[in-house]
Parts: C-alpha cells; structure tokens; sequence
C-alpha cells in the first residue's frame, strides 16, 4: 500500500490501514491524528448543516473523482455537500448515509439539478461498517472527519473492512481528519449563526466533552432559528 501523507502517532490506525490489499492507495487531505468524535444524532442538525459547512474540501475531492476513472463512492453522504458537485462536473456517485435526516436533504437538493445530473447520484441509507454493495469504484471517498464516527477499534476494522470488499484493484481512498490539539480543555463550547436567506437567522451553539481516557469527543449541538423583525 503506497501512503502519501504523514500519519503521525498513528500506530493504532497505521496498523488497521493493513486491512487494505496492497495496491490500493491510501490519501489524505489537510489531515493529522484527531480525537474520534460521537455524534449520535442529525435530526435537526441537516436542515442546517449545508449553511455552517463552509469547508474547502470539494476541489480535493473533485480532482480525484475527475482523475480516478470518475465513479466513486462516498461514505457518510450526509446532505450530498460535496456529492453533488462531484455529479455536476460528470461524476457518477454512490453515497451511503446512516441518517435519513440527512439523506432527506440531499434528495431535496438532487430534485433541483437537472436530470442529467441527478441520474448520476445513488442514494443509499445504510452504515459504513456494515454495507455490501456489488459495485466496484476506483475511489471511495470520506470527507468531513466522518471516518471519526467509527469510534471502536472495531468499527474502524469493520468499515475497512468493507472498502476493502468495495474498492477496485490499485483504487485510492482518500479521507481528511482535523488536527490533533492535545492541549485543548476537555470540555468547551463555541456559538456561530448565519443568516437563512428569508429573513431569519441560525444560531448554532455546540458543547464539546473529551473523555481523556477514550479520547472519544461528544458533541451536543443546539440550534435556535430567529425569525428578524419586519
Ligand atoms: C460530518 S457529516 C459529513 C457529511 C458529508 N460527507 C459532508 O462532507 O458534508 C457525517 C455524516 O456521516 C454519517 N454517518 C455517521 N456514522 C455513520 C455510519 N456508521 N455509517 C454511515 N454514515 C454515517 C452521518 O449521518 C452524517 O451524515
């Protein structure tokens, strides 16, 4: 397996990476070692989640969607943030969500591109440590740190052990996870809000608690919409 970028203190993940045959490539984007993270629920979460997901990740993922025989498959799809610009430029995605909050969003999106495009986008509800698909890609994409949400050992192994069935021969893998901040306080929190578009506001508030032993992060989001006065 050919690795193109630094995994520092990663023995754990360096070792569960075997999972995949040799010849698959393994690449990541803007990432070093991270706290694994639980998210237990997007219910309300998606209605939002495009507006405070401002990331720059869709050119990296493009590229190698473009470069990489332009089928692939993403793995915790979520709203299609970054699916559906894959489609639009001509490639052919197959996302998988566990959330159907989420994936609701995305099938609202897909409605409003064109036919061409929404043809090339397959939706499916299922978990990334447990899916079976008959399909090969060349690339299997996980952006947004979602690999995080694997937070056992044994989830991790499992859902390699799935891109492993699902990946083509020399396929690539590529991921991004956050940086690692050991000196970041065990608990905190911190406030955004964006403006909706139809004269109202989102204010999101999140509360972050690490448990040092685990190192699993849990993170509670609150979100109050304000309708603005006339
Ligand atoms: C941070 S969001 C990322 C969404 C999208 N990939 C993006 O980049 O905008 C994480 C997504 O992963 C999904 N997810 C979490 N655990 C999952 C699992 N075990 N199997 C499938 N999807 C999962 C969640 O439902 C959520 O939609």
């Amino acid at each position: 397996m050919q690795c193109v970028t630094i995994l520092p203190n990663l023995s754990n993940f360096a070792s569960l990476l075997n999972t995949l045959i040799s010849g698959q490539l393994l690449l990541c984007f803007n990432q070093t070692l991270s706290a694994r993270r639980l998210i237990v629920n997007y219910g309300l979460a998606s209605k939002y989640y495009d507006l405070f997901g401002s990331k720059n990740d869709v050119a990296f993922y493009k590229e190698l969607a473009l470069k990489h025989g332009k089928k692939a498959l993403e793995l915790g799809v979520g709203t299609a943030r970054v699916a559906i610009e894959l489609v639009r430029v001509g490639v052919t995605v197959w996302g998988i969500g566990n959330s159907k909050y989420m994936l609701n969003v995305a099938k609202e999106k897909l409605e409003r591109e064109k036919a061409s495009v929404r043809k090339r986008l397959i939706l499916k509800l299922a978990d990334m440590r447990s899916f079976r698909l008959k399909e090969k890609f060349p690339l299997i994409y996980i952006p947004s740190a979602t690999f995080e949400h694997c937070i056992s050992e044994k989830d991790q192994k499992k859902c390699l052990n799935c891109i492993h069935n699902t990946l083509k021969s020399k396929g690539i893998l590529a991921f991004d996870l956050p940086k690692l901040e050991p000196e970041k306080p065990e608990s905190s929190w911190w406030i955004d809000r964006k403006e909706t578009g139809d004269s109202g506001e989102v204010v999101r508030t999140i509360f972050s608690r690490r448990t040092p032993k685990t190192n699993i992060v849990s993170l509670n989001f609150f979100l109050t919409f304000i309708k603005k006065a006339n």
